[in-house]
C-alpha cells in the first residue's frame, strides 16, 4: 500500500462503467481535491487501473480492484490475482458486492478466501455486506449482516487495513435509500460485533455505508451514527457528482 488506510473514505465503484476517455473525470477529481482531508478512491474497470493510476501519480486519490481471485496465480481464466491489482498500482479491492454474489455466487466463505489473499498482497479489502428487500421485510437485516461479516471475514484479519461497506442490496442503484435509523441500527450493530470478535482494534475500522448515495442525502448519511464514508456507484461516475460527495465528508 502506498500509505496507510484513510479513516474516513470516499469510494467510487465504476462497476462495468468507463473507457480511458473517462479518466479525465479522475484527474478533474484530482484537480478539485489537490489536498484533500479524507481518503479518496476510485476502483475503476480492471482495464483502466493502470492507465487510472498513471493518471493520478502525484495525487492523493488512490486506485481500487472491483474483485480478485482468492489464489496467488495459477489457471483461472478471466480472473485477476491481488498481487497483479498491486502490480497495476491499485490500494483497495472491493470485495464479495452483491453483484459478484449474486452474478458470480460467491459465497461467504469465498469472500472470507478473498480478503485473505488481499491482506497478503498488500490491498486494503472493502469487505460488502447487505440484506435484500425480502430479508429486510423478514426482519431478518441484523441477523443477516453478523451472518455475513462472520462468514466473509478470515480470523486473520488485518484491522489495519480491513474496510467494511454496507450496502443493502434493494438501495443499490434504485435512488432507494433506508431511513438514517436503519442506516444507524445497521452500522452500530456492525461496530458492536467487529469489536466482540476482534476486540478493541475494530473500533477504527471504517464502516462505508452504500447504496444510492449522491450530493444531495450525503451530509446526512455522514453524520450517522458509526457512519465512516460510503461506497458510490453511479454518482462516482462524473467528477461533478462525486466531488460533492467528497466535500460532505470533509465537512462532516
Ligand atoms: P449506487 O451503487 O451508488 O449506484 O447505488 C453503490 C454500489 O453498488 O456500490
Amino acid at each position: 500500500m502506498a500509505d496507510s488506510k484513510a479513516r474516513k473514505l470516499a469510494a467510487g465503484n465504476w462497476k462495468m462503467n468507463g473507457v480511458k476517455a473517462s479518466l479525465s473525470e479522475a484527474t478533474t477529481l484530482a484537480e478539485m481535491f489537490p489536498t484533500p482531508t479524507v481518503g479518496i478512491l476510485l476502483c475503476p474497470p480492471a482495464t483502466l487501473i493502470a492507465p487510472m493510476a498513471a493518471a493520478l501519480s502525484g495525487s492523493k486519490i488512490r486506485v481500487g480492484g472491483q474483485d480478485c481471485h482468492a489464489k496467488p496465480s495459477g489457471a483461472h481464466t478471466g480472473d485477476i490475482s491481488a498481487a497483479a491489482l498491486v502490480d497495476a498500482g491499485a490500494d483497495y479491492v472491493i470485495l464479495g458486492h452483491s453483484e459478484r454474489r449474486a452474478d458470480h455466487g460467491e459465497t461467504d466463505h469465498m469472500v472470507a478466501e478473498k480478503t485473505l489473499a488481499a491482506f497478503m498482497a498488500g490491498l486494503s479489502p472493502i469487505v460488502c455486506v447487505g440484506e435484500t428487500l425480502e430479508q429486510r421485510e423478514a426482519g431478518e437485516t441484523l441477523d443477516v449482516i453478523r451472518h455475513q461479516l462472520a462468514g466473509s471475514l478470515p480470523n486473520a484479519s488485518d484491522l489495519d487495513t480491513l474496510v467494511i461497506a454496507y450496502e443493502p442490496v434493494w438501495a443499490i442503484g434504485t435512488g432507494k435509500v433506508p431511513t438514517l435509523e436503519q442506516i444507524a441500527e445497521v452500522h452500530d450493530d456492525m461496530r458492536t460485533t467487529l469489536i466482540a470478535r476482534f476486540g478493541d482494534g475494530a473500533t477504527s475500522i471504517p464502516l462505508l455505508y452504500g447504496g444510492s448515495v449522491k450530493p444531495s442525502n450525503a451530509a446526512e448519511i455522514f453524520a450517522t451514527s458509526n457512519v465512516d464514508g460510503a461506497l458510490v456507484g453511479g454518482a462516482s461516475l462524473k467528477a461533478a457528482d462525486f466531488s460533492g460527495i467528497v466535500t460532505a465528508l470533509q465537512n462532516a
